[in-house]
């Protein structure tokens, strides 16, 4: 409507300003002609009575003098006639401008003088009128008196204000329909086709192929429609042909590559966009406290760290919590960006959410109620009810902002973690031919832990609606099967490994997560100077180095950390002044209490160890309390000789896996606690049960002191498997497994 506006308003200006003077001189015309008219009638009239009037004059006959006027009271409109002797006194005058008599009439001397006629307009009472007087001469040319026509003009000026009135309706008809006019024409040329083509664009990308139809548009915006039809039509081709070829090629490959991957997204999912969902978002733009600057940060989160290869490989979309304080000056108008944002190589689209939502759904439920009972490490989940309330809103949100995103036919969409529990029945009563995979990131507790939660039935429900659940390990993954078993009515099937509820069957698989692993990695790309400089900055010199890197999080096991580092050396004195500890740690949801206590309690715990055991100096923990960036982490894996990974419960854990991968050189140990999902594959790294502060001293000690020969070989077999089973691996067998079950 503002664009019509813009194109027509000159238009109706001109009409306006055109009409405008017309009228102006219209009624100027008009106004000439009328007066023009008034004058000759009243001439005419005086000139035609003026030889009776002589008479009346000459023979002193008032009576016909009165007669006279009178005949003028018949008359329509305001008329009348005055008779004057020759001092200027009124003789006789009509009855309905009697009051005449007492206006001053300075001009009669004037007219007495001059002997000739007068014509002009004159004021009466609330009238103007038109006053004409003719001297009546005798034959020897002395004035017997003045005759005087008077008429009222005050009709003309009605009669110009209609006028006014009709030019200025006809001036609006016209402008009414200019714009409707205008609206029409512009509604044919421009919007409607405009209109069809952003209806194709939108069928195009969502890749609804049958619905798109050739345009039959003439003209400029004919000929562009012809254009953008060429090179949807190309990209279409190119994508159809990347999938054929993708498809031999998976065929032909046995590692898993980037490539590898790329070719299989390709060849699985066609011209399907690949799309990921998750809480957490890979790029956070957020206000730098010092700078006061804006700033693109890379969370830490594991979820972050294995897909974001992923997406960067394949491209798609990711939706997540745009969370980020500055998050919303990156957007656009759908709320999506192209990231990395120095490199776009997928879309990232940012779903808002109030305080009282993430309140709710993020810290309260997930964080204060699922991460808790998943986990197991003696931290009481809390479930309150606005928090459910909360949690099952956002949900909402996010399948409506998913739906928004979905190709017409069988998208794939692949669910992040405990956040999203019912999202996938909530799209599927949308969208029943949607193929739905749902992976868990953290472990899932037996049935008895979990029979705890108040929302049991519905969170399972809820899950069930997708079509493939991926746990890390397979002890998660019976444990969720005991748990249906267990606790809602359903039928498990041991053989195939899935659940089926309703018709509807759920397969239940191992995934383990991983990293890009070391073969395409540019971990190993760390500047010697870099390290250097950290040395020289933390005093690391001549230094057995351990490194711990997490968020701050009680399940991480960083105050079992601190105390078997205090243990270990309480036990061998002879590594005081040898060995450092770096913790690099990153807070994380601090507005939780338990996680600000946990802050208060690292802090105390490393001051008294360090107090305990400083000398000179030496300082056995380097608390390095912040955000770290992938890039800032790789120099300290490569500056570790030991990596601790002390967790007391954990999905996974990829500190492990990218220790291991950024260890080229083979010299490092990895000591991992039995708790996390990766002791499973990482087998040669020193097991250690964090709870037991003794042990855990012990495997410091024995890290350090291992064979030189044997830390290779133990990181060697380490590598192996990391780079074999490597994220792109995981993707792979998830799309794989989630493309055999899509329904045709
Ligand atoms: C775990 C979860 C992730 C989460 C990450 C960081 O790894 O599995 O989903 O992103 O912790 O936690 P945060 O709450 O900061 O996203």
């Amino acid at each position: 409507m503002k664009h019509i506006l813009l194109f027509i308003l000159p238009i109706l200006i001109i009409v306006a300003i055109v009409f405008t003077i017309f009228g102006i001189f219209q009624i100027r015309f008009e106004e000439e002609k009328f007066m023009d008219d008034l004058k000759r009638k009243a001439k005419t009239v005086a000139e035609s009575i003026e030889l009776s009037v002589r008479h009346t004059f000459i023979d002193n006959d008032l009576k016909s003098a009165n007669r006279l006027v009178e005949s003028f009271q018949k008359r329509e409109r305001l008329q009348g006639c005055a008779i004057y002797n020759k001092d200027g006194q009124i003789l006789a005058i009509t009855e309905r401008i009697s009051d005449w008599k007492q206006k001053d009439k300075p001009y009669l001397n004037d007219i007495f003088s001059a002997k000739s006629p007068r014509g002009a307009l004159e004021k009466f009472k609330e009238y103007s009128v038109y006053s004409y007087i003719l001297p009546v001469l005798d034959d020897e040319n002395n004035i017997l008196g003045l005759v005087e026509v008077i008429y009222d003009t005050s009709y003309m000026f009605t009669m110009l204000t209609e006028l006014w009135r009709r030019i200025s309706i006809a001036l609006i008809v016209l402008i009414s329909l200019i714009t409707v006019i205008a609206f029409l024409i512009q509604r044919q040329i421009f919007i409607l086709p405009i209109r069809r083509l952003t209806e194709w664009f939108k069928y195009f990308q969502k890749g609804d192929i049958d619905k798109l139809r050739p345009f039959e548009e003439k003209g400029e915006l004919g000929k562009l429609i012809s254009e953008v039809e060429q090179v949807a039509l190309g990209l279409r081709v190119a994508r159809k042909v990347v999938t054929e070829e993708a498809y031999v090629r998976v065929q032909k490959e046995e590692i898993w590559t980037q490539a590898k991957l790329r070719d299989l997204i390709h060849a699985k999912l066609g011209e399907n966009a690949f799309l990921v969902v998750s809480n957490r978002e890979p790029y956070m733009h957020v206000i730098d406290e010092i700078t006061g600057m804006f700033k693109c940060i890379r969370p830490a989160s594991g979820v972050v760290t294995a897909i974001d290869p992923i997406l960067r490989v394949c491209g798609g979309t990711w939706i997540a919590h745009g969370s980020g304080d500055a998050d919303k000056k990156f957007v656009n108008s759908k709320n999506k960006l192209g990231v990395p944002p120095e490199d776009n190589r997928y879309i990232l689209k940012r779903v808002w959410l109030s305080k009282e939502e993430e309140e709710g759904y993020y810290y309260g439920f997930s964080n204060e109620g699922l991460w808790p009972l998943c986990h197991v490490t003696h931290t009481r989940p809390i479930f309150r009810e606005t928090d459910w309330q909360m949690y099952k809103k956002v949900n909402l949100k996010f399948a409506e902002s998913i739906l928004e995103e979905l190709p017409s036919k069988n998208p794939f969409i692949f669910i992040q973690d405990y956040h999203f529990t019912l999202l996938s029945k909530m799209i599927k009563e949308k969208r029943p031919d949607a193929t739905i995979a749902l992976f868990w990131h953290i472990p899932w507790p037996n049935p008895e832990v979990f029979a705890i939660c108040p929302y049991q039935q519905e969170i399972l429900e809820g899950m069930l609606a997708c079509d493939l659940i991926g746990f890390h390990v397979q002890f998660h993954c019976n444990n969720f099967l005991d748990t249906v078993n267990r606790l809602i009515e359903c039928r498990v099937d041991t053989e195939k490994f899935s659940v089926i509820r309703l018709n509807k069957e759920t397969s239940v698989r191992t995934f383990p997560i991983s990293v890009n692993g070391y073969i395409n990695s540019d971990i190993t790309n760390v500047q010697e100077a870099q390290l250097d400089k950290i040395r020289k900055e933390l005093k690391l010199e001549d230094k057995i180095i351990a490194l711990g890197v997490d968020r701050i999080d009680y399940t991480k096991g960083i105050i079992e950390r601190m105390l078997a580092i205090d243990r270990f050396l309480e036990k061998y004195p002879e590594y005081k002044n040898k060995f450092v500890f770096i913790q690099l740690a990153a807070p994380s949801r601090t507005h939780i209490k338990r996680y600000r206590e946990l802050m208060g309690e690292i802090d105390e715990l490393v001051e008294n160890k360090n107090w305990k055991h400083s000398e000179g100096s030496w300082r056995p923990i380097i608390y390095l309390k912040r955000h770290f960036s992938p890039e800032e982490i790789k120099p300290y894996y490569k500056l570790a000789d030991i990596c601790i990974v002390s967790s007391l419960h954990d999905g996974m854990n990829l500190v492990a896996k990218e220790y291991v991968s950024s260890k080229d050189d083979l010299n490092g140990v990895l000591v991992l606690s039995r708790f996390t999902g990766a002791s499973r594959e990482l087998t040669d790294a020193i097991q250690i049960n964090p709870y037991s502060i003794e042990e855990f001293a012990d495997s410091i000690k024995f890290a350090i002191e291992m064979p030189p020969q044997e830390k290779r070989k133990r990181m060697e077999s380490m590598r192996r498997i990391v780079s074999e089973n490597n994220v792109y691996r995981w993707a792979g067998n998830i799309i794989t497994e989630l493309t055999s079950l899509k329904k045709n």
